[in-house]
């Protein structure tokens, strides 16, 4: 069953976004190097539309080198975009990141013309790590000045460098079927939202299309090719200790472990989406949503039933004035 996540206070974030932005000069969205298509925020693109942005592939360390550069060409070829791979809690590649943003706004900066950044990005996508790398001993937070909210924080993290840090989050309708997925998998959804056993399943069949021996060689399977994906999870399972009392694998169990392994990179770098890929999913997600407003849209148009326009006509005569001739006024009783 697809994904579908809405963790709320979407409403005020918006909000907070939309009126700090004027005085942006560059925001900065962090991005899952793992899944960089399905942990974008299509909603900030939208809210953004123009300025300039520079995305960052975060935990790098987690996923595939050779998509990850694949990722970093796909992003810089965009106008008005740069994109840098992380590792959050590396100090110095975190602070490329101030350099890329004085590059993307060379206009600014100085004393008086002070750089401001907002950074943003989907849940657990290392947001706090990175600020924490950057704010070091070096920046000050300051919370109460006039024009920033409580919760919004403002990070000056040099002299002419201001970093936004909005509070809360925006999560858009997930309409690519596979983001569901991939955000389960890597954390970036809420426990309550999905089922572990069908996530799992998900993870290991795209897992296995690109990483097949990394997943044979960490749980000493043979040949993986001709199981089915549910005997891969099962065997998993009986490899791990994931089995109920009698013997019988726990799939549920099973499905926990293969994630945990995934998110703490015990199968190796892996990333479970290309540019192509994710682009391709994205068009067909975007068709589907277009037919499925499409159909509301008809629905919406349908005459409206007889009975209705009789019980529209019932009450306004109801509320006619009097003194009002109505054709349609009952005879008064003739006794
Ligand atoms: P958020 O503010 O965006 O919600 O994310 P946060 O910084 O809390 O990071 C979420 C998890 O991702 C944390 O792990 C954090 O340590 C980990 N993380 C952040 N950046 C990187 C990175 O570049 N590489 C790797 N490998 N991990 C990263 P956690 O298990 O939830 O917490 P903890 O055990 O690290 O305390």
């Amino acid at each position: 069953m697809p994904i579908q996540w809405f963790p709320g206070h979407m409403h005020s974030t918006k909000k907070a976004i939309t009126e700090r932005l004027p005085e942006i000069d560059v925001v900065i969205e962090l991005l899952d190097a793992r899944l960089p298509g399905s942990s974008a925020n299509p909603l900030l693109a939208e809210l953004t539309q123009g300025k300039p942005a520079l995305k960052v592939l975060n935990k790098q360390d987690l996923a595939d080198p050779e998509l990850t550069a694949l990722w970093l060409a796909h992003y810089q070829a965009q106008p008005g975009t740069q994109a840098l791979g992380l590792d959050a809690s590396m100090t110095a590649p975190a602070r490329q990141l101030i350099a890329a943003c004085r590059a993307l706004a060379p206009l600014r900066g100085g004393m008086v013309k002070p750089l401001r950044v907002l950074i943003c990005g989907i849940p657990n996508v290392g947001k706090s790590t990175l600020i924490n790398t950057l704010v070091g001993q070096r920046a000050t937070k300051t919370g109460d000045e006039p024009g920033i909210t409580k919760t919004e924080q403002k990070l000056v993290l040099a002299s002419d460098f201001y970093l936004y840090d909005t509070p809360g989050m925006l999560w858009p309708r997930i309409i690519v079927e596979q983001s569901g997925y991939h955000l389960a998998a890597s954390g970036g959804i809420g426990r309550n939202a999905y089922d572990e056993e069908e996530v799992a399943l998900e993870l290991l069949a795209r897992v296995r299309q690109r990483y097949a021996d990394r997943l044979q060689a960490r749980y000493k399977l043979a040949d993986i090719s001709a199981l089915a994906d549910d005997a891969v999870l099962a065997d998993i399972g009986r490899r791990r200790g994931g089995l109920r009392a009698g013997g019988q694998v726990n799939l549920q169990k099973a499905g926990e472990i293969a994630i945990n392994d995934f998110r703490s990179g015990a199968w190796g770098g892996i990333t479970l989406e290309s540019p192509a890929e994710y682009l391709q999913w994205l068009a067909a997600g975007q068709a589907r949503d277009a037919e499925r407003q499409a159909k509301r849209d008809a629905r919406n148009r349908k005459p409206t039933p007889q009975r209705d326009i009789d019980a529209a006509a019932r009450a306004a005569k109801a509320q006619a004035p009097e003194s009002a001739e109505s054709p349609e006024a009952p005879e008064p009783p003739n006794d």
